[in-house]
């Protein structure tokens, strides 16, 4: 397969950009090939602007999206890597989300989560977390999370099987960060293929 990475971090030498050097490794290990979308290196703009509105679904989209589409439609999966930032995505994955997937490209059924107009492609969001695991099961943080993104969001994009992976701890110890870059790697190293769901 060939697997798209998108990173959403401001330092190289972030915990982030370290899982997705992680998982990228576990993807190339397994056969597959490697591409990154390192969005604040590449100086990605994340504000929807009404140039945004005006050429949603018209098939002539702005020039900066049009580069990113390309991106997603040579890969078979993707990769999202964002530090959770108030149990949500932060600003620039946010605004690659709604900018780049859009209405008349990625959905036109704003009913069912599981059409996309995009083919199906096997999807992971790979987030580092602060918070422990307990606490954020517990108190129903990542039940909402799922909820949101795992049943919601990323269907209506045709990922498909799509898994929620939170490095919870990622702030902790170097022996905790280093379990969790395993994890990372292993995660890329077992990517399913894409199947759609129904
Ligand atoms: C603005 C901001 C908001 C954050 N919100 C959360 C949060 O809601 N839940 C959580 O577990 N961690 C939260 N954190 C902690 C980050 O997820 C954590 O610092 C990050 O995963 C560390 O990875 P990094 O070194 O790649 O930045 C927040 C951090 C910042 C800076």
């Amino acid at each position: 397969m060939h697997v798209l990475t998108v990173l959403d971090h401001p330092d190289p030498a972030s915990f982030s950009a370290a899982a997705a050097q992680r998982f990228m490794q576990g993807a190339q290990a397994a056969g597959h090939s490697v591409e990154l979308a390192d969005l604040h290196a590449e100086g990605f703009d994340p504000r929807w602007s009404k140039a945004d509105i005006a050429g949603q679904g018209s098939g002539a989209d702005l020039a900066d999206i049009a580069v990113e589409q390309a991106r997603i439609a040579r890969a078979d999966a993707i990769c999202l890597v964002f530090p959770l930032f108030w149990w949500g995505m932060p600003a620039m994955t946010k605004g690659w989300v709604d900018r780049v997937w859009n209405w008349g490209w990625a959905y036109d059924q704003l009913d069912d989560p599981e059409r996309s107009l995009q083919k199906t492609r096997s999807g992971v969001l790979l987030i580092p977390a602060g918070a422990r695991s307990d606490k954020m099961e517990t108190q129903g943080y990542l039940a909402a999370l799922e909820t949101a993104w795992t049943a919601g969001t990323f269907g209506f994009f045709g990922f498909s099987p799509r898994r929620l992976e939170v490095l919870n701890g990622s702030t902790g110890s170097l022996a905790r960060r280093e379990a969790l870059l395993e994890r990372s790697y292993q995660t890329g190293f077992t990517l399913p293929p894409p199947h759609p769901s129904k």
